[in-house]
């Protein structure tokens, strides 16, 4: 039985990379699958986004990654404990930016998260990888950890040039790091996107092909709404803010295919 360890990914700021990773543990923990969430962002934004208090250096993911070895506690914070069972957080904050600099000096250090995990494992059904925007390190360990990714992207000039060089990065990647089965590419997701905005439709229009053409799943855009911004402000996915706002019904397509791939993952 193996577990599904999703790594959510993007070159760019404000995708939504968070904004995915919180919703769909709150998603999966609804419908029964236990989750943990890994804030591998320096700037600690699964704190904020899920309400939580900010942790102590020793009970954070950089206490799992540092050099001096790892005795197996992990910490998870619960999160919407009274709406929901089996959703926690393994909080991050800016002691990641020491990890940094420690993971290109260590041995192992691309393979340390893996490594982590397998030495002392999570019984968890899912573990899903919040990267920073920046392609290094961090989001590497994830990779090397992942079985699938997914991918945000915000509707915006640059996202199809961005697009094709983290496809590039990601390929250049599973190479160097011989990842055999390479994690799976779930899709790409454009966020914050608002239909009556005519150059939001001509870039999605221009995303669509041409991630057709590298074979790369997408998934039908998350809607832009200013809810979400006052839903993370008061630390809550926007299903517990406004569970009847149209934007809830957006993430129902990539649940559904989760589902799917932890039932697979199961079944190993
Ligand atoms: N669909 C959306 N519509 C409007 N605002 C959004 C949407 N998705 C995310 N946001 C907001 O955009 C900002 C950046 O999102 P975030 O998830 O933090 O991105 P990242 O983690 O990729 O930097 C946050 O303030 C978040 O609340
Ligand atoms: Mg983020």
């Amino acid at each position: 039985m193996n577990q599904l360890r999703l790594a959510i990914l993007s070159n760019a700021g404000g995708s939504g990379k968070t904004t995915l990773a919180t919703h769909l543990t709150y998603l999966l923990a609804k419908s029964k699958h236990s989750v943990v969430t890994f804030d591998l962002d320096p700037q600690g934004s699964v704190t904020l986004f899920c309400g939580l208090e900010r942790p102590q250096s020793n009970h954070t993911i950089s206490a799992v990654l540092t050099e001096k070895g790892f005795d197996g506690t992990w910490s998870l914070a619960p999160l919407w404990k009274e709406k929901v069972k089996g959703a926690f957080a393994c909080q991050g904050d800016i002691g990641l930016e020491r990890t940094i600099s420690e993971l290109v000096m260590a041995e192992r250090g691309a393979y340390l998260l893996d490594d982590r995990i397998q030495d002392y494992p999570l019984p968890h059904d899912v573990l899903i990888f919040d990267c920073p925007a920046t392609l290094g390190p961090l989001p590497t360990i994830a990779i090397s950890a992942a079985t699938h990714i997914l991918i945000p992207v915000q509707v915006e000039p640059k996202s199809t040039g961005g697009a094709s060089k983290l496809l590039e990065w990601l390929y250049e990647k599973f190479r160097t790091l011989r990842l055999n089965p390479r994690p799976k590419i779930l899709g790409f997701i454009p966020n914050q996107y608002d239909k009556s905005i005519a150059i939001h439709r001509s870039l999605l229009e221009q995303l669509v092909p041409m991630l057709s053409q590298l074979n790369i799943p997408y998934f039908d855009p998350i809607r832009f709404s200013s809810e979400f911004k006052n839903a993370s402000a008061v630390g809550l996915p926007l299903h517990l803010y406004r569970p009847k706002h149209p934007a809830c019904d957006d993430f129902n397509p990539i649940v559904k295919v989760l589902k799917a791939e932890i039932a697979k993952e199961k079944e190993l």
